[in-house]
């Protein structure tokens, strides 16, 4: 039952990538953009660091498990990104689907307890913003709320500027300001702030509440930013694949379930399929079907396995883990109000399995057509390239990065991919693209 639904064969998976392919085409094309599932945004980002960028600055990062405000000194002579100081500011519930006013006040209102407790409140630090959601950038400072995913759902933010909105809430505080803001989407901090330690850092991915991933794109194939030369940073958004209903056919009718509950059915096929936020729930539905049609736990349910979203995606981690795997599962089984014996524990573990090898296997997929293409734009024959990735499900499942890995190799076998895990990539990443902003405005300058 398992294999017959969730396992994607080779050849299954070469169509995937395929079909990412041509999304991609139709969503770099000037004509074909609007109406494309994978939107292929244009970051702005122009150029990854070349080792010389330097100084202090704010970062913050909005769009993960938590909102986080951070110091970060970026140092050229140890090519290498401090982060001096961070918090986490938690976001209620309630307010991640209140007003944005609301949101952006208390965005404000986070970044100036950072700034007092650390002696930074007279300082115009340049402040570099991740904001994790697929956004319309104009310029590097001006970004287009497109849609809310993940959750979110603050109203009067989609279609308006982001930094706009930022900068008149700490403009209606009044008691500190900012310098120049960068905006940047998570996968582009990961990107780039692998790219200060490997400067053929040349993707960001990020496989965690949600799923992305970003690229260096030749600029003559991005059509709706003027001019020919040198290349810029695509952020693919490419959990929105499938959203033309081209992965129909791999769509389980759990899949289809954890869609029409989520906030936002229809939208981010991919991504529901894959990410944190979203692979708890599938494990949970089945495990419910199989209860139901007798083939676990004596056939009977309980409560909390009924109840939506509680089977959290760290319980697949920790049911996965080599070691303790059965003990954890049994452990997990048992918080659930279960009964359960040997057999069960591990037809669940077998579940997991299926589900986190297929978010891994698509990853895989996607992640290959990617390499695969850049390999084809600069016309090798071998492609030697490093990806900057993070998140919670690649950095803590025991198995999915192996899996990842496995399957872009055979997917793109002339591509030698090495995996570089960002540690507070999306935070100094933002730094970092302020700062080789800056490094361009002063080398243009000279
Ligand atoms: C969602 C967002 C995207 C982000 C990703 C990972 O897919 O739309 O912008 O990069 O999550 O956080």
């Amino acid at each position: 039952f398992l294999s017959l639904r969730f396992h994607l064969t080779r050849e299954k998976l070469q169509e995937v990538s395929e079909r990412l392919r041509k999304d991609l085409i139709r969503g770099l094309g000037k004509h074909s953009h609007h109406k494309a599932p994978v939107k292929m945004l244009p970051t702005f980002v122009r150029a990854t660091p070349d080792g010389t960028e330097k100084g202090d600055f704010l970062a913050l990062d909005l769009g993960g498990t938590n909102f986080r405000v951070l110091h970060v000194r970026v140092m050229e002579e140890q090519q290498r990104v401090l982060k001096m100081d961070s918090q986490i500011c938690a976001i209620p519930k309630e307010m991640m689907q209140g007003t944005g006013e609301q949101l952006f006040d208390h965005i404000a209102a986070c970044l100036y307890d950072f700034l007092l407790s650390h002696n930074l409140e007279r300082e115009t630090l340049p402040l570099g913003f991740t904001f994790s959601f697929p956004c319309e950038q104009k310029e590097i400072d001006k970004s287009i709320l497109i849609r809310w995913t993940k959750g979110f759902n603050c109203s009067g933010v989609e279609g308006e500027d982001v930094v706009k909105l930022l900068k008149e809430a700490i403009r209606r505080r009044g008691d500190y300001d900012i310098g120049s803001v960068a905006m940047v989407n998570d996968t582009v901090g990961t990107m780039m702030s692998c790219g200060f330690r490997d400067q053929s850092c040349e993707i960001g991915m990020i496989i965690g509440t949600g799923t992305n991933a970003c690229y260096m794109e030749e600029m003559k194939n991005v059509k709706r930013v003027e001019g020919e030369a040198g290349r810029m940073c695509i952020n693919t958004e490419w959990g929105g694949f499938g959203d033309d209903g081209s992965l129909r056919d791999i769509q389980t009718e759990f899949d289809v379930v954890v869609d029409e509950m989520s906030i936002n059915p229809g939208v981010h096929t991919f991504e529901k399929m894959i990410s944190g936020m979203y692979l708890g729930e599938i494990v949970r539905l089945l495990l419910v079907r199989l209860t139901e049609d007798g083939l676990l736990f004596g056939g009977r349910t309980s409560k909390a396995l009924l109840t939506p979203e509680a089977f959290e995606t760290k319980f697949i981690s920790e049911i996965e883990e080599q070691d303790n795997g059965l003990e954890n599962t049994q452990k997990v089984l048992s918080k659930f109000g279960l009964k359960w014996d040997t057999v069960d524990s591990c037809v669940v573990r077998l579940v997991c399995d299926a589900i986190s090898s297929r978010s891994a296997r698509l990853c895989g997929a996607a992640l290959a057509t990617l390499a695969n293409r850049i390999r084809v734009n600069r016309r090798q024959e071998r492609l030697k390239t490093t990806v900057g990735v993070d998140g919670t499900v690649y950095k803590k499942h025991p198995n999915f990065s192996e899996e990842l890995r496995a399957t872009v190799r055979l997917l793109a076998p002339k591509c030698d991919i090495t995996f570089l895990v960002s540690e507070d990539g999306s935070g100094k990443g933002a730094a970092m693209v302020t700062a080789v902003a800056q490094r361009l405005a002063r080398q243009s300058r000279l």
